[in-house]
């Protein structure tokens, strides 16, 4: 006897077929959808996690562990946090940002309106990106590959320019990471660099790395600080860290702190990952973004234990105030038509991303846009991967 069930109908998100450094882009984006879910997020992109439902990727595959998902939350929320200082002392400036992928930064700094913000990527990924994303004033998308030196005529010349890099030097060549920083700066008369770069120790195991080794990607740029400083003679590096030792990690559950005490102990493991922000032409502010000074931020977006003292926070014009996370986007299909719309998986309370952290974004406390735009949560990460590029 045949079925009386009709056809399952078509699955109407788009499927991902991004392959090798670009599919890797789906860890990051994924662990910042988790860390949104925990009780109490370290970035609260609830952008990330709607993003992840939108999309038709198993991102199960990933085994993705909670940790994990925290040092991706954590290293996203360092370099908002500089690229917010930067705008807050430059109202009139340029953002590029290379290596993009699906990330929202833009969206949560929201910048104001004298800012022109670039997110660079391969075709694929923009092309993607731009079926996901709303447009927005002053925003560009760039689908290219950052190596090629031909966009960056696109970019203003004669304005202050921070250029943020995540989790994107590690595929580039020496070579062409250098070159392509050195072309940057040489573009802009000052600016700033902000950044995670890879060790050559990192590299070497790279095998252990495993949103890389799934993804069929391959790391070529090891460096550390010296590496960094002798990019340029422009170049003033003005903060410098493990990501083992990156603001916020206190937040983590216990478990993962004594990891990453136990690891800041042995050099070569400390030093495999390490943020950098730097400055040239006197546009590396110091003080500025780091979360303590006047320029840290202090928006109600924030959560507190990330806030400066002085009430200064990000000059991020229009969007201030509100929810960073929530705006509008395309329509979307009916959950009923989506396969994703299963009951959701609820990572489980034993692993609490940060539980020692008190302080719940006020933004997502508060604001009913906020609540409203909650969706099922994305599937629950498994398993371990060490150090997500
Ligand atoms: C680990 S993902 C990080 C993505 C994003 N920054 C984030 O944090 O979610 C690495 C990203 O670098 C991009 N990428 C790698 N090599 C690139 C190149 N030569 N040109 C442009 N993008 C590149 C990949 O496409 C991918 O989006």
């Amino acid at each position: 006897m045949t079925s009386p069930r009709t056809n399952p109908r078509p699955d109407p998100r788009p499927k991902v077929r991004l392959t090798e450094e670009k599919e890797t882009l789906l860890a990051t984006l994924y662990g910042r959808a988790v860390d949104s879910r925990a009780k109490r997020p370290i970035l609260g992109d609830t952008l990330a996690a709607d993003t992840v439902q939108r999309l038709d990727y198993d991102f199960r595959k990933m085994r993705l562990s909670r940790g994990n998902a925290a040092g991706v939350a954590l290293r996203a929320r360092q370099l908002d946090v500089w690229t917010a200082g930067f705008l807050a002392r430059h109202e009139e400036a340029t953002v590029v940002h290379l290596g993009c992928g699906l990330d929202s930064r833009v969206h949560r700094l929201d910048p104001g309106p004298g800012v022109r913000w670039f997110d660079v990527d391969y075709p694929e990924v923009i092309a993607l990106r731009r079926q996901l994303y709303p447009e927005r004033a002053g925003y560009t998308t760039v689908p290219s590959s950052v190596t090629d030196p031909a966009w960056v005529t696109q970019i203003p010349p004669d304005r202050p320019t921070v250029i943020v890099a995540e989790g994107l030097l590690m595929y580039l060549t020496e070579e062409d990471g250098t070159a392509l920083l050195r072309r940057l700066m040489d573009r802009v008369p000052s600016g700033e660099l902000a950044f995670d770069a890879f060790s050559r120790f990192a590299i070497r195991v790279q095998w252990l790395n495993r949103a890389v080794v799934k993804a069929g990607a391959r790391l070529h740029w090891g460096t550390d600080t010296a590496g960094i400083a002798a990019l340029s003679p422009k170049l003033e590096i003005v903060e410098n860290f493990s990501a083992m030792e990156i603001p916020g990690i206190e937040k983590l559950s216990a478990g993962s702190r004594l990891a990453a005490r136990m690891s800041a102990k042995l050099p070569a493991v400390r030093d495999m990952a390490r943020m950098y922000r730097g400055g040239w032409g006197g546009g590396g502010g110091r003080g500025g973004g780091g979360g303590a000074g006047p320029a840290g931020p202090s928006g109600p977006n924030w959560p507190t234990w990330q806030r400066g003292p002085h009430g200064g926070g990000p000059r991020t014009g229009a969007g201030r105030g509100r929810c960073p996370g929530p705006r509008p986007l395309p329509a979307r299909p009916s959950p009923s038509a989506r396969p994703s719309a299963r009951p959701p998986v609820r990572p489980s309370a034993r692993l609490p991303v940060c539980p020692s952290a008190t302080v719940k974004p006020p933004a997502t406390r508060r604001n009913p846009a906020c609540t409203a735009a909650r969706r099922p949560r994305p599937p629950a990460p498994r398993g371990r991967i060490r150090h997500p590029a």
